[in-house]
């Protein structure tokens, strides 16, 4: 009987036979997903920017970006010729760089948040969503921050990304729900992981370069709970919502920030 690495794992494969896709899953949160989904039975592939031994044991891999529409081909032919098609989907790979001032984010810098923290999913859903839709059956989670209410430089368009992603994805919950297929997103708090500190320290540093406040996910800034996430807490948010404990809920926003943010 498997249990899952972070060892609160029921020992339950409630995934088993399940085929699952999972982006950006070389590091941080990615590779717990794709960790846990293993620990849970289903078949994994992953994908990321460059090839890493970092990626999971037991996980099939193919090298892709998932910015550019033919990334987003690319993945979804490597997982029907590699899985014969794609039961669960976790859209997990983002982020962006830091920007000096909302007026000031360069149309490439825009693009570029845009296109791998929203449009990435987009197009990824239109390729793998229909081969749902036939089959009547699917599990998406769009992987947003629990950053999104805070609208702060220096990080306006990786928020603004986010925040229509959420709403994205309400949307697709809606549209897919009638077929048995369930949406929702999961929004971390301040996680560790190479990205997550990679992100925080910018944030000081460009705040403190426009005299700005540090923002609500600087450095010394601690989570009512008393410390940072980890890829595993975001993970097991993820595995719940692809199983069938959650098979009521679709178009639901599932925050995980240690009550750093907190949502009526
Ligand atoms: N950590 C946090 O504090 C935090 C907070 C809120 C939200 N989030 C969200 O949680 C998700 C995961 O974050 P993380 O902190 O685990 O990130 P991370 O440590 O930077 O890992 C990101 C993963 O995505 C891959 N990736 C990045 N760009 C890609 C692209 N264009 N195409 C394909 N793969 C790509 C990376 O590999 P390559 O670089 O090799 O491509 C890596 O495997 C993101 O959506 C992020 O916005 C994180």
């Amino acid at each position: 009987m498997a249990t899952n690495t972070n060892g609160s794992g029921s020992g339950i494969r409630e995934l088993a036979g399940k085929r699952a896709l999972v982006t950006g899953g070389s590091r941080g949160i990615g590779a717990a997903v794709v960790r846990q989904l293993l620990d849970a039975g289903a078949e994994v592939l992953t994908t990321a920017r460059s090839a890493t031994n970092t990626v999971p044991d037991g996980a099939a891999f193919v090298e892709a970006d998932v910015r550019t529409r033919a990334g987003a081909q690319a993945l979804a032919e490597a997982a029907e010729k590699q899985l014969g098609g794609v039961d669960v989907l976790v859209h997990n790979a983002g982020g962006a760089g830091p920007h000096e001032g909302a007026l000031a984010i360069p149309d490439e810098q825009w693009q570029d948040a845009l296109d791998l923290n929203l449009l990435a999913s987009v197009r990824l859903d239109a390729l793998l969503a229909p081969g749902m839709r036939e089959r009547r059956s699917g599990v998406i989670v769009h992987v947003s921050s629990a950053a999104v209410p805070t609208v702060a430089p220096p990080f306006l368009h990786y928020t603004a990304a986010k925040a229509a992603l959420d709403n994205y994805s309400r949307g697709l919950a809606l549209e897919l729900a009638p077929f048995g297929i369930r949406v929702n997103t999961v929004s971390p708090g301040r996680t560790a992981t190479p990205g997550g500190e990679a992100t925080r320290e910018q944030w000081a540093e460009v705040s403190a370069r426009m005299g700005a406040e540090p923002g609500p996910t600087s450095a010394d800034d601690t989570a009512p709970l008393g410390r940072d996430g980890r890829p595993d807490d975001i993970a097991d948010a993820v595995l719940f919502l692809m199983s069938d404990r959650a098979s009521w809920l679709t178009g639901s926003n599932l925050v995980v920030d240690g009550g750093e943010f907190p949502r009526g």
